[in-house]
């Protein structure tokens, strides 16, 4: 009888403890997203430095527990992994991969070329001057070379290059694309390609709702495919606001990417729950303007919580509906009060844009999907 007890006591706490942040007894199975949604994409999470070292074991209870893919937030990009011309750090990197492997996740690794984060030397010479096509692929392709080589077989993906495409479709006028027009692109897909001909290469942009850019990304997709180049899978970030995208803008642009001949990835998802900036307001104007942009300085009230938890619940139900084509769902950091979204656009708010909240608490849609039969 007392045996009996203590079982049932035992399911209680394990149903409940799996959606909050403490491990269970088995976090393969049920009750956490990767337990109820592993079966239909990737779910993974983008870790920082701390994480990756241990320094921060609530979060890593989570990722260990709800994740089965990783992605580097910031150590794997150019600015910190290659410094200097002829200095790697690989210090922070290697951790990262060997956390991933650690608990058999499927590492992605972010990001091959951007121009933010863009290491100081990688563009310019001496002087500062802009380097010449010549010399700017050769720095590129040793770039790649290094750093996919040295992770060859252990990264399952690579975001080859990052937000190139604007708004209109037209491309980025990014230090790349000045020296080298738009063949830095195909370059770099190719380079990576060569490095490790078995990792899956993508193309990663926000605001990929947006008809301009997603036209100018499928574009981008044709021509790489034209000329044979892999490309597996387009990612679209998926930084939202309260308002934007709309769910049938994110949509449409999920269903013509992926007739594209792409696969899609949901690579950088976070809703901030502030509002956003004015586009005609001086942000520096007055102590209320910046009041009235950072309203929840205490909590979030509950009108606004229930709000962005149906909302974050809509898109993941979007997300499921195109399990066919969509491979990876990542979530842009693990618990609110590590999010990038508390200092962007302003610096130094208080925002509420991940699925678990300053406490380590699952947020309820995130309880609630949990609770959800796998075969959804
Ligand atoms: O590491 C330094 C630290 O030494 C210093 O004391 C501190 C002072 O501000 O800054 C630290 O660097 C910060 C870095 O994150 C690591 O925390 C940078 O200031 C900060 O600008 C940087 O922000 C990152 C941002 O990319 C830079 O563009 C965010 O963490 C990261 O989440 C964000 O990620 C990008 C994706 O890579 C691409 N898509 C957009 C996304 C959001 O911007």
């Amino acid at each position: 009888m007392k045996r009996g007890i203590i079982t049932n006591l035992l399911v209680v706490v394990i149903f409940f403890t799996g959606c909050i942040g403490v491990p269970s007894s088995d976090s393969n199975t049920g009750n956490t997203l990767k337990g109820v949604f592993g079966d239909k994409f990737l779910i993974g999470v983008a870790v920082n430095d701390n994480q990756v070292r241990g320094k921060d074991s609530l979060s890593v209870n989570i990722i260990q527990q709800h994740f089965n893919s990783i992605v580097a937030e910031n150590c794997m990009k150019s600015a910190l992994i290659h410094p200097e011309e002829n200095r790697y750090d690989f210090e922070a990197p290697d951790a990262f991969v060997s956390f991933g492997e650690k608990n058999g996740m499927a590492i992605i690794g972010h990001c091959l070329i951007w121009h933010s984060q863009l290491a100081p030397w990688f563009c310019v010479d001496d002087k500062g001057d802009k380097v010449s096509p010549e010399v700017l692929k050769k720095r590129m392709k040793e770039h790649i070379y290094t750093i996919v080589g040295r992770y060859k077989g252990r990264i399952k993906g690579w975001d080859v290059v990052n937000e190139a495409i604007l708004e209109d479709g037209s491309y980025r006028k990014s230090p790349f694309y000045e020296i080298l027009g738009e063949e830095f692109i195909p370059l770099a897909f190719q380079y990576a390609h060569e490095a490790d001909p078995d990792a899956e290469l993508y193309y990663n942009d926000y605001g990929m709702d947006i008809p301009g850019r997603q036209e100018g990304v499928i574009r981008l997709v044709n021509q790489l495919k034209a000329r044979g180049l892999r490309i597996d899978a387009v990612g679209m970030q998926g930084h939202m606001g309260m308002t934007y995208p709309t769910l049938e803008n994110f949509e449409k642009s999920m269903l013509a990417f992926s007739s594209a001949g792409v696969k899609v990835m949901i690579t950088e998802w976070d809703m901030s729950a502030l509002p956003s900036q004015s586009q005609t307001a001086n942000i520096s104007d007055t102590v209320s303007y910046r009041k009235s942009l950072n309203p929840y300085q205490d909590i979030l009230p509950d009108s606004v919580s229930s709000v962005w938890n149906a909302r974050m619940k809509s898109f993941f139900e979007l997300f499921l509906k195109h399990k066919d084509i969509v491979t990876r769902v990542t979530v842009w950091g693990v618990s609110d009060g590590n999010s990038w979204k508390n200092n962007f656009p302003i610096r130094g708010r208080k925002d509420y844009p991940l699925l678990f909240d300053r406490n380590y608490q699952a947020k309820p849609f995130v309880k609630e999907l949990c609770t959800l039969s796998s075969d959804k």
